[in-house]
């Protein structure tokens, strides 16, 4: 049964996962919190991001750069001329509106006036003032690959890397969204998962194909399927790019995008260069009068400005394609129904919960504290200690966090019961509802092989 984006949002302040941002004040547009079960789904899809794109590779390097940069960074990088949305505002019902979104349409998409103003730009960056007396202006990044263009040199002058190699980085960014909505699809503060892979330009087709594929495999192993690739066409392409593929889902509200992968050419190293003069640059680039460093290499016989292949992801629409994959209602056989998120294990916000059958039993409450205690050291985590009692209250609330595994101390554990199942626990897989009798000693490696 698939949710509505409203649903999904009460679901996850119900369960802890998203709250809107200040809601104690009245809340703040385009603004999210991400609870204690938000934050962990959260840095488990970066972390997963992270192994694939950094660890697991050896030619791409880590990154973790400021979110206020000097304007200079914009200036060049052509945010400060053409980041704009066209805005057009309604006279009579107040709404502001971005010119897509009328789809050619003459009348206010809310109250069908046509007392319109006229569309003008509005530039979607976020300045901020610094000091004490606020006299240096910043601007919040409105993607973190600015970062990386600005410790391009850095980073070559610590590793000595030749080309192909990479630079990755996951943080925050920042837009002022004319119309934030839908959730945590669209919003003014989210967090982008990128990677700019610097290669010849001879070589950009190559790479731009094997990363669409290589990104399309990500999106499938961490449980996201619903998936369909959009080729831009030639007339959509932003002026620098050769080629962009974005990578789209079903989310409630419709197929949007979750990632674009673009072949942006020497578009970005070659606004930022010093002595662009010197360099066969072929996008069409700002003169730049203020960088102090030339960001070219050297192929042993001339020193030139790379290409660049990009993989740009959100995170909070990872976020949000992770949870609406993962969400299922079924049908029991008893005639009720279940909600359980049917997260790849390694995704769960919490991957074991302990649950003594009888909360005023003291042996069986000590004997779970002790195992929760053991499952800890032993880092299965995070793994939650519940208060007991009502055990299908718990596997329910446990089926609707997403938790792989809930494991029951009993009367037979502790030695009230079935003498052969003394010092073993009941454990319920999520997704089968099969239960399984497991030794103690063994519970450890049981729940590490089924975890991954
Ligand atoms: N460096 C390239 C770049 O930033 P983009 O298409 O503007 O490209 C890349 O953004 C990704 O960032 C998008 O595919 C989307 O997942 C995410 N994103 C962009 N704007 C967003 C917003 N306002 N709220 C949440 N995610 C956003």
């Amino acid at each position: 049964m698939s949710i509505t984006l409203e649903d999904l949002a009460a679901f996850c302040r119900r369960r802890g996962f998203v709250y809107q941002a200040s809601s104690l004040y009245g809340g703040l547009q385009g603004f999210f919190d991400y609870g204690p079960l938000g934050v962990e789904l959260k840095n488990n899809i970066k972390n997963a991001w992270w192994k694939e794109l950094v660890l697991l590779r050896d030619d791409v390097f880590g990154l973790d750069s400021a979110v206020v940069m000097h304007k200079n960074v914009l200036n060049y990088s052509g945010h400060v001329d053409t980041f704009h949305d066209v805005l057009i505002d309604c006279k009579d019902c107040k709404v502001r509106f971005r010119d897509d979104e009328m789809n050619g349409n003459p009348a206010c998409p809310k109250c069908a006036s046509t007392n319109l103003s006229q569309p003008r730009n509005f530039n979607l960056m976020m300045n901020v003032n610094l000091g004490p007396t606020h006299s240096t202006e910043g601007i919040l990044r409105p993607e973190t690959a600015q970062g990386v263009f600005v410790n391009f040199k850095n980073i070559c002058d610590s590793f000595s890397p030749s080309l192909p190699f990479g630079i990755a980085q996951i943080g925050k960014a920042f837009r002022n969204e004319i119309t934030p909505r839908n959730f945590v699809f669209r919003c003014r503060e989210f967090e982008q998962m990128e990677l700019e892979f610097f290669v010849t330009e001879e070589k950009s087709d190559e790479f731009f194909k094997y990363w669409v594929e290589q990104r399309l495999n990500w999106w499938r192993k961490i449980g996201v399927t619903n998936i369909r690739i959009l080729e831009q066409n030639k007339e959509e392409l932003a002026h620098y790019s050769k080629a962009t593929t974005d990578i789209c889902f079903e989310f409630p509200h419709g197929f949007e995008e979750i990632e674009g992968i673009a072949n942006r050419g020497d578009f970005d190293l070659g606004s930022h260069t010093k002595m662009q003069d010197q360099f066969e640059i072929r996008a069409k680039v700002k003169h730049n009068v203020d960088s102090v460093d030339k960001l070219s290499v050297f192929d042993g016989q001339k020193h030139f400005i790379p290409s660049l292949v990009e993989t740009s992801a959100g995170l909070d629409r990872a976020f949000l394609a992770v949870l609406t994959s993962a969400y299922t209602v079924e049908e029991l056989p008893d005639g009720s129904s279940r909600i359980v998120l049917k997260f790849v294990p390694k995704l769960a916000p919490v991957k074991v919960s302990v649950i003594p059958l009888a909360k005023n039993n003291e042996k069986i409450v000590e004997f779970a504290r002790n195992l929760y205690k053991n499952l800890k050291e032993n880092d299965i985590l995070p793994v939650v200690l519940e208060n007991g009692g009502n055990i299908g209250k718990c596997y329910r609330k446990n089926d609707e966090i997403g938790t792989p595994f809930c494991v029951t101390v009993d009367f037979d554990t502790i030695g009230q019961g079935d003498p052969d199942l003394v010092n073993s626990v009941t454990v319920r897989d999520r997704d089968s509802m099969e239960q399984k009798r497991v030794k103690t000693v063994d519970l450890v490696a049981f729940l590490k092989a089924a975890l991954g």
